[in-house]
């Protein structure tokens, strides 16, 4: 029996809204606070463990499905698990809410960056790919993200800065006594 709690922090957003920022922000503050984390980014994970999957819906819930069950079986034995990923859809977030709850904590935190701000910083270029077509299915814009309709926590990554945003989280977390209070 582990003493500690299991938890996976789960960010979703648009494509470019920061998740990736503020993840490797928290993974760095929890990993200093002797928590280790296992991280499952989406692009990586894509590279690593879905690297056959489409865009399509049903590859975009089954990419969720696979993040979702892995996250459980490291949350089962008390890890850390953060996961950014663009989800887009409400239910295969909360498929991974299934996966996970039954084994510890699930935090789900929308990265709440408007349309207009990812695509202005469009930071590896794909929302002009999108807009001309060469892109398909690209997720606001050809796409739906639906927004969480219940998020644990909101996060905007346009007003606030990522340390802010990671600070926000790590305060969620010890409220909820899934880390120890330090104060
Ligand atoms: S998800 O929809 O299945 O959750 P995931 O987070 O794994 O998406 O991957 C998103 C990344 O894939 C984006 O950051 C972007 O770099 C890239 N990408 C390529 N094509 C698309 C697309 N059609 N829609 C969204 N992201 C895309």
């Amino acid at each position: 029996m582990t003493t500690r709690p299991g938890f996976t922090v789960f960010l979703t957003g648009l494509s470019g809204a920061g998740k990736s920022t503020i993840a490797d922000i928290l993974i760095e503050q929890l990993e200093a606070a002797g928590r280790p984390v296992s991280t499952l980014d989406g692009d990586i994970v894509r590279e690593m463990l879905s690297s056959e999957l489409t865009f399509t819906r049903a590859d975009r819930d089954l990419n969720i499905r696979r993040i979702g069950w892995v996250a459980g079986e490291i949350t089962k034995h008390g890890g850390a698990v953060v996961v950014a990923a663009i989800a887009p859809y409400d239910g295969a977030r909360e498929e991974a809410r299934a996966l996970v709850d039954r084994h510890g904590a699930f935090v789900l935190v929308y990265v709440a960056t408007p349309l207009a701000v990812t695509e202005k910083r469009d930071v590896k270029g794909l929302y002009a790919r999108a807009r001309s077509g060469e892109i398909t299915q690209f997720t606001g814009v050809s796409d739906v993200y639906e927004v969480p309709s219940a998020p644990d926590l909101v996060v905007d990554g346009s007003t606030g800065s990522p340390a802010e945003a990671a600070q926000q989280i790590l305060d969620h977390l010890t409220e909820r006594r899934l880390l120890p209070d330090r104060s």
